[in-house]
C-alpha cells in the first residue's frame, strides 16, 4: 500500500493538492467489471483513498507470488494529455506510466524530470519552490514485485511555474518525445529481457516511427551489445545514458516508464496500428539481417541442391531441467528424418546467431525454462514443441504455450510422465509430488522453485516422444512439398 502511504506522508507535510480528473482518459477491465477514473494532476481525497485501497485488495490480493493474474485491461489511456500536465496512470498491476507534455526537461544530478509551466496557469502551486506537482516513479514493468523494484532507479517527475533567470537552460534541445525506462532489475534472463524490456519498449514507442529518444537508467554496457541490433530500429536517435549525462536535455514531451501487455506478446486491441506479436518479430527480422547478411557471407553459403530435410532444433539445458538423455534424443530425431541441430545459447551468446539458426528452422524443441523465450525467433507455422516437465503445466502454458500459438505457431506441449522425472526415483510411487504437483505448488511459489524447477531433471521416454516427432517431421515435409509446388507453378 505503497501509494496511500506516500499520499498519507505528503498530507502530513501539508502540501497544497490539486484534486483534477484531467483528460487522461479512462478505462476498464474485464476482470473484476469495474470502470474507473485515472487520478492525473492529483490527488485523491480521503474517501477515494479508501475506495482504491479495497479495490487494490480486491484485485490484486489473491494472486500467487510470481504469478500475477492476467488483468483484461482494454482501452489505452494517457492518449490525449494536455500541454503543461503530467499524468500518471498507476492503474495496471504490472507498471505505472506518467506522461508529461510541454516544456519537459532532464535533470539527472537530482534525478528528476521538470516540467516547467507558464505564469499564466491556473492552479494552487505551492509558493516557496513553484511546485505545481509531484509524482515519483520506478520505469520498470514488475510493479508487484518488491523485491526487484527495490532496485530500480526512482525518478522525480516535477512541474513547476517558469521562474525566468533562475531555471536551468537546455544544453541540448530535442524535437522528438522521450521515453525514459530502466534496464535494471533482472538481469542476464532472456525471458525478462525481452518480457520486461524490449517487448514493452516497442508496445510503447512503434507509434513514434523511431521519432523518439531513448533515456535509459541503470544503463548498462551489456545490455546495449545485446540489443544493440535492436534499437536502431525503434528510435533514430542516440540513447541517453542518464545517469551519466549531466546535460539538460528539452523535450516536447516524457513518456516514462513502459506499457505491457501480456506475457511475451502484443495485443493489437491495446496498440496502435493495430500491430501485433508478428510484427514485433518482423522487426526482429528486419534487426538482425545485416548481421545475418555479414555472417552467411564469411561462412560462404552452402547451396543445398538435394531435397532439404526438415530442421529440428533443440534448446538444450544442463543442470537443471536437463535432458539427461539428450543424446538418445538427437538420434531418435535423425532416425526420423530430421536434420537436428542443438544449442545451448548463454547469456552472452549473440541474439543474431540464435536467430539465423531458428529462423531456418521447421521445430524447435526445448524443456520449461527462460531459454524458451527464443520461440519468438522460430517463423510462424512452423512447431515448437514444449517439453513440460512435472509441476511447471501452468507457467509453461501461460509464458510459452500461449504466447507462442499467439505469434501463430504450432504448439506442442508434451507433459511428461513421472515416469520421466527424476523426482520419480526420489519421491515415493504415490507421494502428491509426483502424483498431484498441483496441490504441491498450492503450498507455494518455493516449493514449485525448489521441487520442480531447480530440483529435476528429465529422461525423456524417447519411444513416446518420438510419435510426436514424427507428427512434426509429416507436417513440416507436407509443408516443404507445398511451397516447392508452389513456387515451381
Ligand atoms: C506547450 O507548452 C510549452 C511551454 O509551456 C510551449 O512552449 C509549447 O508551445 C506548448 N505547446 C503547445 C502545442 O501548445
Ligand atoms: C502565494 O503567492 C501569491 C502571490 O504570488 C499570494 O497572493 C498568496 O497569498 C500566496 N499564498 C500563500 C499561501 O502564501
Ligand atoms: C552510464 O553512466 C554511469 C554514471 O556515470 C556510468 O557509471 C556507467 O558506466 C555509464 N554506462 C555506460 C554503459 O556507459
Ligand atoms: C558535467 O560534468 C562535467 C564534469 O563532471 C563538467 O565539466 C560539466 O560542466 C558538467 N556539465 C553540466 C551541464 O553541468
Ligand atoms: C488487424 O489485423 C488483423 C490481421 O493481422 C486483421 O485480420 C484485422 O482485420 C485488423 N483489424 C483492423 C481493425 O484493422
Ligand atoms: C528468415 O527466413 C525468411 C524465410 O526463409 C527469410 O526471408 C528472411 O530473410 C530470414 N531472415 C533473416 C534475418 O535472415
Ligand atoms: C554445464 O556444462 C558445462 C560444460 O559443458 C559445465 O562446465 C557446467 O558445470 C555445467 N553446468 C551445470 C549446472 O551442470
Amino acid at each position: 500500500m505503497k501509494n496511500s502511504k506516500e499520499n498519507t506522508d505528503k498530507d502530513e507535510k501539508g502540501q497544497t493538492f490539486l484534486l483534477s480528473w484531467a483528460s487522461c482518459g479512462y478505462y476498464w477491465r474485464k476482470r473484476p467489471r469495474l470502470l474507473y477514473f485515472i487520478f492525473c494532476s492529483f490527488i485523491l481525497a480521503p474517501y477515494f483513498i479508501t475506495s482504491f485501497i479495497l479495490y487494490r485488495l480486491y484485485s490484486f490480493g489473491v494472486k500467487d507470488e510470481g504469478f500475477p493474474d492476467n488483468m483484461d485491461v482494454k482501452v489505452p489511456v494517457l492518449s490525449s494529455v494536455s500541454n503543461g500536465t503530467i499524468c500518471c496512470d498507476r492503474s495496471h498491476f504490472r507498471t505505472d506510466i506518467c506522461v508529461m507534455k510541454g516544456d519537459v526537461r532532464t535533470h539527472s544530478a537530482s534525478s528528476s524530470i521538470f516540467l516547467y509551466t507558464s505564469k499564466h496557469d491556473n492552479g494552487f502551486i505551492n509558493n516557496v519552490s513553484n511546485v505545481v506537482q509531484h509524482e515519483k516513479i520506478k520505469p520498470y514493468t514488475r510493479k508487484w514485485e518488491a523485491g526487484t523494484m527495490a532496485t530500480i532507479d526512482e525518478l522525480d517527475l516535477v512541474s513547476k511555474r517558469e521562474n525566468p533567470g533562475l531555471d536551468h537552460r537546455c544544453d541540448v534541445h530535442h524535437d522528438v518525445p522521450v521515453v525514459v525506462f530502466s534496464t535494471g532489475g533482472y538481469t542476464g534472463n532472456v525471458y525478462h529481457e525481452f518480457n520486461d524490456g524490449i517487448l514493452p519498449l516497442y508496445i510503447t514507442s512503434q507509434h513514434l516511427n523511431k521519432k523518439v529518444v531513448f533515456v535509459i537508467l541503470e544503463y548498462h554496457h551489456w545490455w546495449m551489445m545485446k540489443y544493440g541490433d535492436i534499437l536502431p530500429h525503434l528510435s533514430e536517435h542516440p540513447v541517453i545514458n542518464f545517469t551519466g549525462d549531466n546535460r539538460t536535455h528539452c523535450f516536447p514531451e516524457a513518456i516514462v516508464g513502459l506499457k505491457i501487455h501480456d506475457e511475451l506478446t502484443v495485443e493489437s486491441s491495446l496498440i496502435s496500428g493495430n500491430k501485433s506479436i508478428a510484427d514485433f518479430r518482423n522487426l526482429l527480422d528486419r534487426a538482425y539481417y545485416p548481421r545475418i547478411r555479414a555472417l552467411m557471407v564469411r561462412n560462404k553459403e552452402k547451396k543445398e541442391h538435394q531435397p532439404r530435410k526438415p530442421k529440428l532444433v533443440i534448446l538444450s539445458r544442463n543442470g537443471s531441467r536437463a535432458i539427461t538423455n539428450e543424446n538418445l534424443l538427437v538420434e531418435a530425431a535423425k532416425r526420423i528424418g530430421f536434420q537436428v541441430r542443438v544449442l545451448r545459447p548463454k547469456q552472452s551468446t549473440e541474439l543474431a546467431k540464435i536467430y539465423v539458426a531458428l529462423n531456418s528452422s521447421d521445430a524447435m524443441v526445448g524443456v520449461h525454462g527462460a531459454a524458451l523465450t527464443h520461440f519468438l525467433f522460430m517463423r510462424p507455422g512452423t512447431v515448437f514443441i514444449q517439453i513440460i516437465a512435472l509441476g511447471t503445466d501452468w507457467a509453461a502454458e501461460t509464458y510459452y504455450g500461449h504466447p507462442a500459438r499467439k505469434l501463430g505457431l504450432r504448439y506442442i506441449g508434451y507433459k511428461i510422465l513421472p515416469k520421466e522425472s527424476s523426482l520419480y526415483g526420489s519421491y515415493d510411487k504415490d507421494d502428491p509430488v509426483l502424483t498431484n504437483p498441483e496441490s504441491v505448488s498450492k503450498k507455494g511459489w518455493e516449493f514449485t522453485k525448489k521441487i520442480y524447477l531447480q530440483g529435476q531433471t528429465i529422461k525423456l521416454d524417447i519411444r513416446r516422444f518420438q510419435k510426436q516427432l514424427v507428427h512434426v517431421y509429416d507436417y513440416s515435409k507436407t509443408k516443404m512439398n507445398k511451397y516447392i509446388h508452389h513456387q515451381s507453378q
